[in-house]
């Protein structure tokens, strides 16, 4: 099977990239001969709307640019699969000028008699072509997805392609927080792995990989918006605000990831590990400070300094809102190992009392 991928995310550190560097490989891995294109690392101009393409019997696009060679491959593909950031509730504009761009494949209507509708007459050199996309969004509001789905089901009853699956991963961030090592996140790649090699072997995607796909990270739409919060206000202004700590008993982790984010490696030892224990929420994460990197890891391994501590404390010490000594000395702060690294911390997390 040739399957034509068609990435439409500017953003090459995101998560579209990361889903659909997977999905291809498993295409691969079941068989497939995969055309990726990238269409942000290309010249495709937006569409003129000046209809030379369907004049006459050997119309033409008067745009000379990589569209040309995409439409080729387009045409010879079994399949397309189009993966996309939800972008203010539809395709990014990449996505946009692409299926403009598709106009010249247009040579009118026709009547389809067994679904008893009108559907565009096409020129593609392999007619029924499957069809999937995947679509990527940070939110988890009700129609994140609804004007990009409805784009795509009707583009593809149009184009009379077969529509295998439309996969849709809400909650973005989350793989940045959770990190891949989290048993869920590795579930949801894998299914994008899966799907590809799916769609490769036998043209089809299982519904169950596509539930596993598009998997929840969240508990609750409450836990969603409340750690959004989180996000947003540190990422604007660093700052852990009464309501932003009030949110962190849902998820320590991202204050974590926060932490990791501000880091500055000229302050920080050459290596470190430093495990968080959080007893209020039985999770257990260890920032690994490695030549300059810093990541978060959920290894439960040993540490060079542990601090066991619950979560809410946790946010009193990072708003600066209680005396870091004192809970100490009433263990409501219990530090393992290399206390002198823990004086270290707010030098090199560049955030929080600590
Ligand atoms: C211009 C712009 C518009 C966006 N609009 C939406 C939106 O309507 N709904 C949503 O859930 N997320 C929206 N987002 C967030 C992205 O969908 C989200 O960050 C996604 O992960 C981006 O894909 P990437 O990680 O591959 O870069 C928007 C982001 C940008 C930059």
């Amino acid at each position: 099977m040739r399957i034509l991928t068609v990435r439409g995310n500017p953003r090459k550190t995101g998560v579209s990239q990361r889903l659909g560097d997977i999905f291809v490989n498993g295409a691969k891995e079941g068989g497939a001969e995969v055309w990726d294109v990238d269409l942000s690392g290309l010249e495709i101009s937006p569409c003129m709307g000046c209809f030379s393409c369907s004049a006459g019997e050997n119309g033409a696009c008067i745009l000379r640019d990589d569209m040309d060679d995409v439409r080729k491959k387009f045409s010879l593909a079994d399949a397309i699969v189009c993966i996309s950031p939800v972008y203010f509730y539809s395709m990014s504009a990449q996505m946009k000028c692409f299926w403009d761009r598709c106009f010249p494949f247009i040579r009118g209507y026709d009547f389809d008699s067994q679904k008893k509708c009108v559907v565009n007459e096409t020129n593609f050199d392999v007619k029924r072509k499957k069809f999937v996309t995947i679509s990527v969004a940070s939110g988890r509001l009700k129609g994140s997805f609804e004007a990009m789905s409805h784009t795509y089901e009707v583009i593809a009853g149009a184009m009379g392609f077969e529509y295998v699956a439309d996969i849709r991963r809400g909650e973005s961030p989350y793989f940045g927080i959770l990190g891949e090592r989290a048993v869920r996140i590795r579930k949801i790649l894998e299914a994008y792995k899966e799907a590809g090699k799916q769609l490769a072997s036998t043209g089809r995607i299982a519904a169950e990989t596509v539930a596993t796909a598009e998997l929840q990270l969240t508990e609750s739409d409450e836990a969603f918006a409340a750690n959004s919060k989180i996000f947003w206000q540190l990422h604007r202004n660093k700052k852990i605000t009464q309501e932003v700590s009030d949110c962190v008993r849902y998820d320590p982790r991202i204050l974590l990831n926060e932490m990791c984010r501000n880091f500055i490696p000229q302050r920080a030892p050459e290596r470190a590990s430093i495990k968080f224990v959080f007893t209020d929420k039985n999770i257990s994460r260890t920032i690994v400070i490695d030549h300059g990197k810093c990541e978060v890891q959920d290894c439960g391994c040993g540490a060079d300094l542990t601090i066991i501590t619950d979560s809410k404390n946790w946010c009193d010490m990072m708003a600066e809102r209680k005396d870091i000594l004192k809970m100490i000395s009433q263990k409501r702060i219990i530090l393992e190992g290399n206390k002198r690294l823990f004086a270290g911390m707010k030098k090199f997390f560049g955030m929080g009392g600590l």
